[in-house]
């Protein structure tokens, strides 16, 4: 398995394009399940996730018939082939994805559960309820879910999808991709408002569909026969951009970033400047804007909830921690989306951190240095923490299991490399078993 092994200490400084957006991504690629007529997505990034999915679409019946870099042409060429298998399933639980365009097109879809990970239990019991308020028939056979839609197809319907922890992202965009072929108006109430729903929207009404509301609570879809094919860009990675503004800011580095989406990341800006961190935007379209981060030398702690967008992203929670585990002060993090989302804790604490868990919230006693250690990566956002944690620790940090990050970034190693890191991708077998660390 790969490794990484990080020399800590080197300051960040020069450019980077931000890349086009896993999350936005991956709902994406199931709109062409929608359509008889070819989708062609540009901007996709080049990831281990885009990949899994774009072969389970080939077992779907849509193939990918166009490929240059970073564009990906998907053309439903076969709807008679329906089941989405947990072989794939199991290993991208954005998978689930398939089942509204499917259902809502085809009548028909049978696609595994998606299992747990190490975040959390990942239910998705909204799915299944806002589908079958569409008239899908669902059963559940052996870990598989069966959505059958009426003869007459799917009909409009009002409905609340929010769950214990808020809104649902994929499941709006399972219910959301449903409702445009459904017949009549449909209500989304507690909508996901996240910037990569807002994307969806806007791929689904360039491709005929009538949607309003998308980037607020309420979204309210007017059915239509059929939807047309595509070319649309992929929004850029917001995540992405701030793992790359939280690297910069605990290196003391100086790193302007292109294709910045800053508009749809303010609450980030917004803790990040209370950290003394410096973003610099200019460009007209602030979705895709020039951003140069700079940051006072000593960070500021800061107090934040992870909670729905507009709230503190989750997926940016452990790059947070790592960074504030060197602010001057006592920072505290509660996390509401995935109260289990703490795998990076005791990794950081091998590394010098002062973290004390009370339930989902952490609270982060800042220290003077992180020293180097063998860590293990056991999530994408954890592994990402742990990246920027031993680019400012003192010494080697050993990243085991770097395949969890090569999930959700392209190359990390590589781009980081570019703006000044010393990062080196390894296999763990070349490794002196002492750097290898962490129990199996
Ligand atoms: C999306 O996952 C993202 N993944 C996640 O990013 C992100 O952390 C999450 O949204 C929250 O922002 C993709 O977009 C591919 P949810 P999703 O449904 O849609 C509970 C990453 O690192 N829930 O919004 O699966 C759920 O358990 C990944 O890039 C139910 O209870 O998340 C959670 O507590 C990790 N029932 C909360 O809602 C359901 O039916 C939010 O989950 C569905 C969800």
């Amino acid at each position: 398995m790969d490794t990484f092994v990080i020399e800590g200490g080197r300051r960040l400084e020069g450019k980077l394009r931000i890349n086009g957006s896993k999350n936005a991504a991956l709902p994406l690629m199931c709109v062409p399940l929608l359509t008889d007529e070819p989708v062609t997505l540009r901007d996709v990034p080049n990831l281990a996730d885009i990949r899994s999915l774009r072969n389970l679409l080939a077992e779907l019946g849509c193939v990918q018939t166009g490929e240059q870099q970073g564009m990906m042409r998907l053309h439903t060429q076969d709807p008679t082939k329906s089941h989405a298998r947990y072989e794939i399933v199991r290993t991208m639980r954005a998978s689930i994805s398939t089942l509204g365009p499917m259902v809502a097109k085809r009548g028909y879809a049978k696609v595994s559960m998606p299992g747990g990970c190490a975040i959390g239990d990942r239910p998705v019991d909204l799915h299944l309820r806002g589908l079958a308020a569409l008239g899908a028939e669902i059963t559940l056979d052996g870990g598989d879910i069966i959505a059958k839609a009426p003869r007459k197809g799917l009909q409009g319907a009002t409905i609340f999808l929010g769950g214990q922890f808020g809104s649902t992202v994929l499941g709006t965009a399972n219910v959301l991709c449903a409702a445009t072929l459904a017949k009549g108006t449909t209500v989304i109430e507690s909508a996901a408002c996240e910037p990569e729903i807002v994307d969806l929207a806007n791929l689904l009404i360039k491709m005929g569909a009538r949607i309003t509301g998308h980037g607020s609570p309420r979204l309210i879809v007017e059915g239509v026969e059929k939807l047309s094919g595509v070319d649309y860009t992929v929004m850029a990675d917001r995540i992405e951009a701030g793992t790359f503004m939280l690297a910069a800011a605990i290196t003391n580095g100086d790193i302007t970033l292109e294709n910045c989406p800053i508009d749809a990341m303010l609450v980030v800006k917004d803790k990040l400047n209370a950290m003394g961190i410096q973003l610099a935007v200019t460009g007209s379209d602030l979705l895709r804007a020039t951003v140069r981060v700079t940051s006072a030398r000593t960070l500021k702690p800061v107090e934040f909830t992870t909670q729905p967008h507009p709230g503190f992203p989750t997926d940016l929670q452990a790059q947070m921690m790592a960074t504030l585990t060197l602010a001057d002060g006592n920072s505290v993090i509660t996390e509401r989306i995935f109260p289990e989302r703490f795998m990076h804790v005791a990794e950081l604490s091998r590394m010098g951190a002062r973290l004390m868990r009370q339930g989902p919230t952490v609270i982060v006693s800042g220290v003077r240095k992180l020293v180097g250690a063998p860590v293990m990566a056991s999530d994408l956002r954890a592994s990402a923490g742990l990246v920027l944690a031993g680019m400012a620790a003192e010494g080697t940090t050993t990243l085991n299991r770097v395949y969890h990050l090569d999930r959700g970034y392209e190359r990390m190693e590589d781009r980081l490399t570019s703006l000044g890191a010393n990062i080196r991708r390894v296999d763990d077998k070349d490794l002196p078993s002492h750097l290898t660390g962490g129990a199996d």
